[in-house]
């Protein structure tokens, strides 16, 4: 298990290398979310908007390492938009990862971009 999540480190817009195209627009759900696979990663893909905002994490849940959280819903806490796991609830932010539930173990985020309808989701390797 501890492989799983080993593979998922958050990559901040300015170390992303690769700018991996998800999609389009138009293949992810609003407020809802989507999954792609990069390499060996599940990514998950938040249409958030409400917020006008997009948002990208692993799909691991690192509670049970269950591949759930693009089926979380998403929320907001404090104005954090956040992701809650299906599975027992366990809330995330989308912006930093960290867990809001004050438990000790947090998610990687990435950056993303939409250009010309299409989605992009950045990587550093
Ligand atoms: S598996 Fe996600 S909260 Fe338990």
């Amino acid at each position: 298990m501890e492989e799983i999540l080993n593979q998922y480190e958050t990559v901040h817009i300015s170390d992303a290398t690769i700018w991996f195209k998800a999609g389009k627009v138009e293949d992810f759900p609003t407020n809802r979310g989507g999954c792609i696979k990069y390499k060996s990663k599940q990514i998950a893909i938040f249409n958030f908007a409400r917020r006008n905002e997009w948002y990208a994490c692993q799909n691991a849940c690192p509670h049970k390492m269950e591949m759930v959280l693009a089926r979380g819903m998403t929320g907001s806490a404090d104005d954090i938009p956040k992701i809650a796991c299906p599975m027992h609830k366990k809330t995330f932010s989308l912006v930093d990862g960290t867990n809001l539930n004050g438990d000790d173990f947090k998610i990687a985020v990435y950056p993303i971009k939409v250009i010309d309808d299409e989605v992009f989701v950045g990587f550093a390797d």
